[in-house]
């Protein structure tokens, strides 16, 4: 009983050893990565993109069941959910990027839908999907469909805010680098940073300039708390080498004092 049962462990674990080797990225990647053309080129795209960065594979998007070596995988059982039309596409990403698809829909852009508006995938690509940020907006890319002003405006409204934030993030990333746990402050940033990213899509500049205020006011508690922690650091720093002061000057007085006594020893 006993042996059968390491046997077929045995089996089985000869069975899984190819299943493993591409369970390692899955089915989609090992079949299309050699493909020529449209089916192989988005792997290559994908690679390096922050989908990929941050675990969200080709089944993330597609849907499918990465697990199965064959066309099966592809198949609406499977969950599989093809390649979305133009005017599908802000429900195919908003499944995941709920907030950013309502400013969107609420939004010019997305009331153009299907009419001449940009979808998602316009401005981000679909497979090289980088971190966002406002150098998305700029006279090539946004002068293809109406004039660059209102989006130049726009980008100017935001940088003022966008400087804020990353001067913050420096400063954390600084502060942690020494050692002080920052990670509180790291997450508040994070997400404030996408509260702010994500008000880009509303495509309304009064908006912007509305909300700019209570962004900066929230940076500007964020940056206090902060050079209070870096005084206290300060302070600190100064009560050491105060201390360090005070031995050093102790040793010397010792120092010297052998020094008188050995002489002393001497003479006699
Ligand atoms: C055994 C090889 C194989 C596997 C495994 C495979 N694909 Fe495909 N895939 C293909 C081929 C071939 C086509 C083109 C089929 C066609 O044109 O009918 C295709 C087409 C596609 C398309 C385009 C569909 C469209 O509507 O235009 C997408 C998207 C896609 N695959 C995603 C995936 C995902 C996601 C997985 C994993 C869950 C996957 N594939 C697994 C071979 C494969
Ligand atoms: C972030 C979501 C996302 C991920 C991840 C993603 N895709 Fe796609 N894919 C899309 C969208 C959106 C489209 C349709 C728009 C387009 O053609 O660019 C598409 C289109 C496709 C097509 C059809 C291309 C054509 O020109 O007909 C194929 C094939 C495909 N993807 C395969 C893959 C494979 C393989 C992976 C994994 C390496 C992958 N996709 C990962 C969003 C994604
Ligand atoms: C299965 C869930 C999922 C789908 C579907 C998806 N994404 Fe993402 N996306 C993520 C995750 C997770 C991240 C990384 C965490 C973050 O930044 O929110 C991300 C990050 C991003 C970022 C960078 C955000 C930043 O911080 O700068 C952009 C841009 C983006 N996605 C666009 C898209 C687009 C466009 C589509 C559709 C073609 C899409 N995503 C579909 C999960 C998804
Ligand atoms: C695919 C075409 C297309 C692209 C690309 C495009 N837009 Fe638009 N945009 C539109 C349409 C359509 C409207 C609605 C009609 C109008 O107001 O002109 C619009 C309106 C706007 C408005 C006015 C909103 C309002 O309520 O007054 C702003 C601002 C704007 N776009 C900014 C941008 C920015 C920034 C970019 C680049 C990141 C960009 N657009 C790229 C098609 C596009
Ligand atoms: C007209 C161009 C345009 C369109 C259309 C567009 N985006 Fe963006 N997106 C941007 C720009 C520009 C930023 C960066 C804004 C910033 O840096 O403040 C951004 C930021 C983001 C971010 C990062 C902010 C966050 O909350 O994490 C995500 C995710 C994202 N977009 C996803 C999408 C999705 C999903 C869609 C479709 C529903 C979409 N975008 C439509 C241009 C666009």
């Amino acid at each position: 009983m006993r042996r059968m049962g390491l046997a077929g462990l045995l089996i089985l674990g000869l069975l899984a050893a190819p299943l493993a080797v591409w369970a390692d990225e899955g089915s989609c990647i090992q079949c299309h990565a050699p493909q020529p053309g449209a089916l192989g080129e988005p792997v290559a795209l994908w690679r390096g993109s922050v989908h990929q960065g941050n675990g969200i594979s080709c089944h993330g998007c597609h849907g499918g069941d990465p697990t199965l070596m064959s066309m099966e995988a592809m198949s609406p059982e499977r969950g599989f959910l093809g390649a979305p039309e133009d005017s599908a596409v802000p429900s195919f990403c908003g499944r995941c990027h709920v907030g950013v698809e309502e400013d969107y829909r609420a939004s010019a852009h997305g009331l153009a839908l299907g009419e001449g508006g940009p979808q998602c995938v316009t401005c981000h690509g679909s497979h090289a999907v980088r971190v966002a940020g406002l150098d998305l907006i700029n006279p090539q890319d946004c002068s293809r469909c109406h004039d660059y002003g209102r989006a130049g405006e726009l980008r100017t409204a935001m940088e003022q805010t966008e400087t804020l934030i990353l001067a913050l993030d420096a400063e954390l990333k600084q502060l942690r680098r020494i050692g002080i746990a920052v990670e509180d402050w790291q997450g508040r940033l994070f997400a404030l940073r996408n509260d702010f990213h994500r008000l880009f899509h509303s495509v309304d500049v009064d908006k912007v300039r509305r909300q700019t205020d209570t962004f900066q006011a929230k940076l500007a508690g964020m940056q206090d708390e902060v050079a209070e922690l870096r005084a206290e650091l300060n302070q600190r720093k100064w009560i050491g080498a105060g201390v360090v002061i005070l031995l050093l000057a102790a040793s010397g007085l010792f120092a010297l004092l052998r020094q008188s006594y050995g002489r002393q020893e001497n003479t006699e």
